[in-house]
């Protein structure tokens, strides 16, 4: 929609005078919250040794402002593992499946990933249920007699699972969800799930390099009743001599954290509850996700990938569009400081992909869809 001139000549749109005040939206490493400097940061164990009483006690506490903002129920154990969010899901795939058929969910790229892994690497030969970008599998045919893998958010996709009814209470096999860009944005039913990872570098605005490895009773159970004849890497080793490694959930990490990146992820989480813990969290993050669909309401170029709105995404949200080169519109914003990261996942369908979780200011999704208009009229 060019502007015309007093000659009637088609002009180019003007650049709007408003920019994002922070133009951080990407799906990972996330922003970080609003406000955030390094002197958030606490410096007391840096240089010290994570086994120290104060390096435990540190551990301790970052653990227990996960349990208390998650509202994770003493039901489940919650530890600090080495390798980000893979590190805490490939964990959890070596060290339980096997005992029972696999059923794996994928639609988009990282749920696939993990199909690869237990057909390539851990020799499974998983039923696999899979669905195009933009949708999700047929929950319902999943047999819950199986181990079931899935990710509850497919940040690459922008398709959320839409809530945990469709996985059986009854269930003889164990859910396990890769739920880095959910936890903390969604309500998640924990009673549903036996194992679930997340990373301090999505919704929380934290660092990567760490995992969070959430562990129900019965994935304790498997733990403790299942030795799976594959070689274990010391830092996949969840049991000794056949009981959990209790020490993992009590800060007593497997090998040595980044004091750094733990003191950061405390600080974040002292962040969350200062603006309402959980319900805080998943109030900003709607609040993002409304103002993005109604930049996309009001665009007739723009669409959501995922087609139907209770499985799309309040975090990474996935747009396709019409009409323009997202990637060129993504470089082209980039280059203004308007929006860095925003282009689509490597491997998913062209477009753009706008992370909504809760270290995002509205105002800043807000500020952004002139600066979309205008990307999308330089790229024609
Ligand atoms: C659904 C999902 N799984 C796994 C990962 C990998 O996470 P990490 O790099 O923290 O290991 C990501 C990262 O974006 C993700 O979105």
């Amino acid at each position: 929609m060019l502007n015309k001139t007093a000659t009637g000549a088609a002009a180019r749109r003007e650049k709007p005078k408003m920019r994002p005040a922070r133009p951080y939206f990407s799906s990972g490493p996330c922003a970080k919250p609003p406000g955030w400097i390094p002197d958030w940061i606490d410096q007391r164990i840096l240089g010290r040794s994570h086994r120290s009483g104060l390096g435990k006690e540190r551990l301790q506490l970052c653990i227990d402002l996960m349990r208390e903002v998650l509202q994770l129920p003493d039901t489940h154990r919650i530890g600090i593992v080495p390798a980000s969010d893979t590190g805490a899901f490939e964990m959890a795939m070596w060290s339980m499946l096997g005992a029972r058929p696999v059923t794996c969910l994928a639609w988009e790229s990282f749920g696939e990933g993990w199909v690869t892994d237990a057909v390539k690497q851990l020799r499974l030969d998983p039923n696999v249920l899979r669905a195009d970008y933009g949708q999700l599998p047929e929950l319902d045919q999943v047999d819950w007699s199986n181990d079931v893998l899935f990710t509850w958010n497919g940040t690459t996709s922008g398709v959320r699972v839409p809530n945990g009814d469709w996985i059986a209470a009854d269930r003889e096999g164990l859910s396990f969800a890769d739920a880095t860009s959910a936890v903390l944005a969604y309500d998640l039913p924990w009673d549903r799930i036996d194992v679930a990872t997340f990373s301090w570098q999505k919704v929380l605005g934290g660092e990567g390099a760490h995992g969070v490895l959430i562990l129900g009773p019965r994935a304790v159970e498997r733990l403790e009743s299942y030795t799976p004849d594959r070689p274990l890497p010391k830092v996949f080793r969840l049991t000794k001599a056949g009981k959990l490694n209790e020490g993992i959930f009590k800060g007593e990490t497997i090998n040595t954290p980044s004091m750094l990146a733990v003191e950061d992820a405390i600080a974040v989480l002292q962040w969350a509850k200062r603006v309402g813990g959980l319900k805080g969290l998943m109030a900003r993050t709607e609040a993002n996700a409304a103002a993005l669909d109604r930049i996309v309401a009001e665009r007739h170029w723009l669409r959501h990938l995922a087609q139907s709105p209770e499985i799309r995404s309040r975090t990474s949200v996935c747009l396709t569009l019409e009409g323009a080169d997202p990637k060129k519109m993504a470089k082209l914003l980039e280059a203004e400081e308007v929006a860095y990261d925003i282009a689509a996942y490597r491997d998913a369908p062209p477009g753009l992909r706008i992370w909504c979780g809760a270290t995002v200011e509205t105002a800043d999704i807000e500020t952004l869809g002139p600066w979309l208009d205008w990307a999308w009229e330089q790229c024609q």
